[in-house]
């Protein structure tokens, strides 16, 4: 087994996303980091979820998706959609509406809107190819790094010994 999995893998440069799901009354946002673009044309992004989470059947459900970049400083952002809640993650939240139904966080540094093109089985995640709908760009700030987010997701304890 390799050592020191999470020190490796936490300098492969990653942003910090939140990814909100589903539409109308139906609706979940949580953090992620695995995340890149994928082809030009079409223009696709993919990313890996946790089928275990929340948000994953109001993904299939809905087949949309919107994907917030977080700035530098939103280590409370991150925190608080990187941990299931009993209550409404999205609330006390300012939330921009968009075409797709799953609106973004306006407080974020850009979004995009999303389809699910198809998903993949990848271990115990699931990859999820999207297109690239449309997109804003809302501030200049810096991104938030992955490596910036410290145990936060508790990965620690997930590599395989
Ligand atoms: C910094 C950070 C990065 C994360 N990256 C991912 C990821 O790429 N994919 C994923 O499925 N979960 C990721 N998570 C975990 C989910 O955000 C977390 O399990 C969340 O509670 C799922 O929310 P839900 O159950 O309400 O859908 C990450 C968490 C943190 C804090």
């Amino acid at each position: 087994m390799i050592k020191n999995a999470q020190n490796l893998m936490q300098h492969i440069t990653q942003g910090v996303y939140v990814i909100s799901v589903g539409q109308g009354q139906q609706q979940n946002a949580f953090t992620a980091a695995w995340l890149m673009q994928v082809s030009f044309q079409p223009l696709l992004i993919c990313f890996s979820i946790n089928p275990q989470h929340h948000s994953y059947p109001l993904l299939k459900q809905s087949s949309v998706c919107c994907i917030s970049i977080l700035k530098h400083d939103q280590l409370l952002e991150a925190d608080h959609f990187g941990h299931s809640s009993p209550t409404d993650k999205m609330q006390g939240y300012n939330w921009i509406q968009t075409e797709t139904g799953s609106p973004a966080l306006a407080d974020s540094l850009a979004y995009f809107t999303c389809r699910v093109d198809h998903y993949t089985d990848a271990g115990d995640h699931q990859l999820v190819v999207c297109e690239v709908l449309n997109g804003t760009v809302l501030s200049d700030a810096p991104p938030m790094l992955y490596s910036d987010t410290g145990d936060m997701d508790g990965s620690s304890a997930l590599y395989g010994k």
